[in-house]
């Protein structure tokens, strides 16, 4: 309760308005008072927006100099490369903009009152002519060379974007390699990575494993392979299986092979409860129902995750029986049927 008084007491001592302190003491910088400081100001400006254009043609030549080919050891040097040369395009004009803001724009503060969200057109006018000062007061017009390499560095920056986009227009792209993958009728699953042969007889069920298809290591372009090929393998009670009609011969004794690939926007789906039978993709929850022919009972994807045909070879390994009968992945590969 006294405390609650005192709480009052102190409010009602406060004014209405806190009188404006003002500005702290104006301090000039070194290069308001000395022209060489100013010019040497202006040359840290103009190398931080060379280091960009460096790192724009740093970019574009690692581009062409470092394809990402087709091993991690290759992708990864693409990568790098590639992402120094865009570092340094990004830090040059970022640290640039910064330095001229500090060392070569006017320095002198302002202070706006807070006022009603839409200002008056007198005070927008007087927005538009301070912007046009600020223009005057960046002195691009005068100073040439810095406008120069501004100018040369924001334009070149955009191909950082444009040249890959443009590099891959009429490359090899043959869109209906989306449509197949390397399964076919006879080839082994083997395990995801070391490609050692699965027998039917030690699949457990309740098991999930990653299965890549044999000889994958020994196709010219194995990481697309395993992109597309990857599929989970999993082993259920055939009693709690429900075999979806004109599959009936697409599953072993109970072992299902579906694609990793989720339906919703191609993330590797990994995530099994034993108990319910339900494969989840981390990326967005899509959840699918393995024991009901992987449709999907949750989340954004639109279809059941591409089954694989599988059965068994003379020796008891598990193999494909033909190749999956609808494009995996994305929906949109549908579209291209
Ligand atoms: S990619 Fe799987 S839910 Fe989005």
């Amino acid at each position: 309760m006294s405390d609650d008084l005192e709480l009052r007491d102190t409010a009602d001592q406060l004014p209405d308005r806190f009188e404006n302190p003002g500005f702290p003491p104006h301090e000039q910088r070194r290069g308001d008072v000395d022209p060489r400081a100013n010019k040497f100001s202006e040359r840290i400006v103009v190398a931080l927006f060379a280091v960009s254009i460096l790192g724009t043609i740093a970019m574009i030549a690692a581009y062409f100099a470092f394809p990402p080919g087709e091993t991690a050891a290759s992708m990864q040097r693409s990568n790098l490369a590639m992402g120094l040369g865009l570092a340094f395009a990004l830090l040059g004009i970022g640290t640039g903009a910064v330095h001229w803001a500090k060392s070569l724009m006017s320095d002198h503060e302002v202070a706006e009152e807070r006022h009603p969200l839409r200002s008056s057109d007198e005070v927008r006018a007087q927005a538009v002519e301070v912007l046009k000062e600020g223009a005057a007061d960046s002195a691009i017009g005068r100073r040439t060379v810095l406008k120069g390499a501004v100018a040369t560095s924001l334009a070149l920056f955009p191909l950082t974007i444009v040249v890959p986009l443009v590099g891959n227009v009429g490359g090899d792209w043959d869109v209906a390699s989306f449509k197949r993958t390397m399964w076919k009728k006879g080839t082994r699953l083997t395990t995801d990575p070391l490609g050692r042969p699965i027998k039917a007889a030690d699949v457990t069920i309740g098991s999930i494993t990653s299965v890549i298809p044999e000889g994958l290591e020994e196709t010219a372009h194995p990481l697309d392979e395993k992109a597309k090929a990857v599929v989970v393998l999993l082993r259920l009670d055939p009693r709690d299986l429900k075999i979806q009609p004109g599959r009936e011969d697409w599953q072993y004794d109970g072992i299902v092979a579906y694609s990793k690939i989720c339906t919703h926007v191609g993330c590797p789906v990994a995530l099994y409860e034993q108990q319910t039978h339900h494969l989840l993709c981390p990326c967005h929850q899509s959840t699918f129902d393995v024991a009901d022919g992987a449709k999907v009972i949750f989340g954004p994807a639109k279809r059941a995750l591409p089954q694989l045909p599988i059965t068994v070879d003379t020796e008891g390994y598990l193999v494909a029986s033909s190749d999956f009968t609808e494009p995996i992945g994305p929906s949109f590969w549908e579209r291209l049927r």
